[in-house]
């Protein structure tokens, strides 16, 4: 590979199953990725302790330390910032970034959603798609707009929905699947780049 690792930054919320695969596959230099913080919206969640193991910086923005959200997608973004990042990666980060926080890193924030968008947007989308009835369903990764969960898709995975499934089983399949295309969308966007034309993602310039 030529050239720098790009810079990523990821933000997590919780267990940061899909941070530890990013953190794993950017050990190898060919992989051309630099996570260069995680930052957090809640403090003592594992996925702050996958960074520090790491020895990658952290930060973390509570929205209740704000007197709006307004204030804290500013703050968040300003912390993000700090580390000029390339990419910024939400993975299982469970707030919506504002329009101010997209204007600073435009066509730069990509999410993971652990459903087949467009169906099943939000928080529970494993739950949505076995309360449906749905016979597949999987997880996208995609390039966030001001919507919940509807920018340009950049790749999906598809995980088959089994009869004796609940939530917790359905979502562990899922992220199976959604790790291993998570890291290699972020590796791809950092090696090729990527060019949108009216909502169609293809990866190089
Ligand atoms: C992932 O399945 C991710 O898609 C989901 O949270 C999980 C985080 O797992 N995110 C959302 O539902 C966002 N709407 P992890 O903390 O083990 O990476």
């Amino acid at each position: 590979m030529a050239g720098d690792p790009s810079r990523v930054v990821v933000l997590v919320s919780g267990s940061g199953t899909n941070l530890q695969a990013l953190i794993d596959a950017a050990e190898d230099p060919a992989y051309g990725v630099r996570i260069v913080a995680v930052g957090a919206d809640r403090d003592g969640i594992e996925g702050l302790k996958r960074a520090e193991r790491a020895g990658i910086p952290t930060f973390v923005k509570p929205v209740a330390q704000f007197t709006s959200r307004e204030h804290w997608d500013t703050a968040l973004a300003d912390s993000v910032a700090t580390f000029e990042p390339d990419l910024v990666v939400l993975a299982g980060f469970m707030k919506l970034v504002g329009p101010g926080f997209l204007r600073r890193f435009p066509h730069r924030v990509l999410n993971t959603h652990p459903a087949l968008s467009p169906s099943f947007p939000g928080m529970q989308g494993p739950a949505d798609a076995l309360a449906y009835g749905v016979k597949v369903t999987g997880a996208t990764v995609f390039v966030v707009d001001e919507g919940v969960d509807t920018g340009p898709i950049v790749a999906q995975t598809v995980v088959d929905v089994l009869d004796d499934d609940d939530t917790d089983s359905l979502h562990e399949r899922i992220k199976v699947a959604e790790r291993r295309m998570l890291v290699d969308t972020v590796g791809r966007w950092a090696r090729e780049g990527i060019t949108i034309i009216n909502r169609k993602v293809r990866f190089g310039q």
